[in-house]
C-alpha cells in the first residue's frame, strides 16, 4: 500500500503541487488525471523522490520513502517516465536492467529467467535481441513496462503508459498491468489523458487542477459536471458495455 501524505512542491518559486493526500491499496489501480501542466509527472516523479518534495512525505506499506537511500526506492518502486531515450540496448539487455535492485555484480540465472518470461508474457519474443533504437515507439513503450514488471515493485508508477499504443495494445496492456496488480498485489499509479481508457481500468481517479487535487472518486462519480471543471469541455457520459465513456462535444470554434 502507498500513501502520499500532504505533499507539496515548487519549482523555484513556482508552486506546482498544493497539498496532495491520497492512498492506494495492494492491487489497486488509481489514474492520475488533468490538463497538460497539471502536475500530473511532477507527482509522480515527487513519489520516487526524483524531485524533493517541498513537505510532506510518501509512505509505502506504512516506511515513509524519505528514509530510504536509492537502491531501497528502486527494489520498492519502479517508475517509467513520460519520456524516454532509446539507448543502443537490445531488448533483452534494457528489460534485465529492471532486476538491478537485486543483482550482485552480474544477473543470475533466476533473473535472466524472469526476463525470458515477461518478455513472453509481453509477446516481445520476436523482438528480443534488438536494439532499444531501432523499435517503433509503442514497441519501445512496452519493453520499459516489462522493465518495470520485472523488478516486482511494491508500487508502479507509470506516466502515459499507453500514449503510443494502438487501440489493441492499449487495452491489452492495460489489463496485462491490471492482472499483475491484482496477482502480485502491486498498487499502481498511472497517468492517462484517454478518459475512456482510465474509466474502464482503474478503481479510482485522481483530478488535478492547477496542482491540486481537485476530486478523488471511482469511475461511476465522473460526470459532465466535473468533465467541465477539469478539463473546460462539455461532456456527455454515455453507458455500453456495462461502463462509462465520456463523449466530448465537438464545439470549439476557432
Ligand atoms: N523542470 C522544470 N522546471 C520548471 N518548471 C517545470 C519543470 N518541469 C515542469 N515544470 C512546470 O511544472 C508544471 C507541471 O508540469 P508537469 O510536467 O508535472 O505537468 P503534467 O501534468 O505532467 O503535464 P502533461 O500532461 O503535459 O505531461 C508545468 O507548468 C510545467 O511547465
Ligand atoms: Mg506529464
Amino acid at each position: 500500500m502507498i500513501e502520499v501524505r500532504n505533499l507539496s512542491f515548487s519549482y523555484g518559486r513556482h508552486r506546482v503541487l498544493e497539498d496532495i493526500s491520497f492512498t492506494v491499496q495492494d492491487g489497486e489501480v488509481l489514474a492520475v488525471m488533468g490538463m497538460n501542466g497539471s502536475g500530473k509527472s511532477t507527482l509522480i516523479s515527487a513519489i520516487d523522490r526524483l524531485r524533493r518534495p517541498e513537505s510532506g512525505d510518501v509512505l509505502i506499506d506504512g516506511v515513509p520513502v524519505s528514509g530510504m537511500d536509492r537502491k531501497a526506492i528502486a527494489a520498492r518502486i519502479a517508475y517509467l517516465p513520460q519520456r524516454c531515450e532509446a539507448a543502443h540496448l537490445s531488448v533483452f539487455d534494457a528489460v534485465l536492467l529492471g532486476r538491478k535492485p537485486y543483482m550482485g555484480f552480474s544477473a543470475g540465472k533466476e533473473d535472466v529467467s524472469i526476463c525470458r518470461d515477461m518478455i513472453h508474457r509481453m509477446r516481445l519474443d520476436h523482438l528480443m535481441f534488438r536494439d532499444l533504437d531501432e523499435l517503433s515507439g509503442g514497441e519501445l513503450q512496452k519493453v520499459l513496462l516489462a522493465r518495470s514488471l520485472v523488478q516486482e515493485p511494491r508500487v508502479m508508477l507509470l506516466d502515459e503508459p499507453t500514449s503510443n499504443l494502438d487501440p489493441h495494445n492499449q487495452y491489452w496492456m492495460m489489463s496485462a498491468v491490471r492482472n499483475m496488480a491484482s496477482e502480485k498485489g502491486i498498487a499502481v499509479l498511472a497517468v492517462f489523458h484517454d478518459l475512456n481508457l482510465a474509466m474502464a481500468y482503474a478503481d479510482k481517479l485522481l483530478f488535478l487542477k492547477n496542482g491540486r487535487s481537485c476530486c478523488l472518486c471511482t469511475p461511476d462519480k465522473v460526470d459532465s459536471a466535473l468533465l467541465k471543471e477539469v478539463y473546460a469541455v462539455n461532456a456527455d457520459i454515455a453507458e455500453a458495455d456495462g461502463r462509462r465513456f465520456a463523449i466530448i462535444r465537438k464545439e470549439f470554434t476557432l
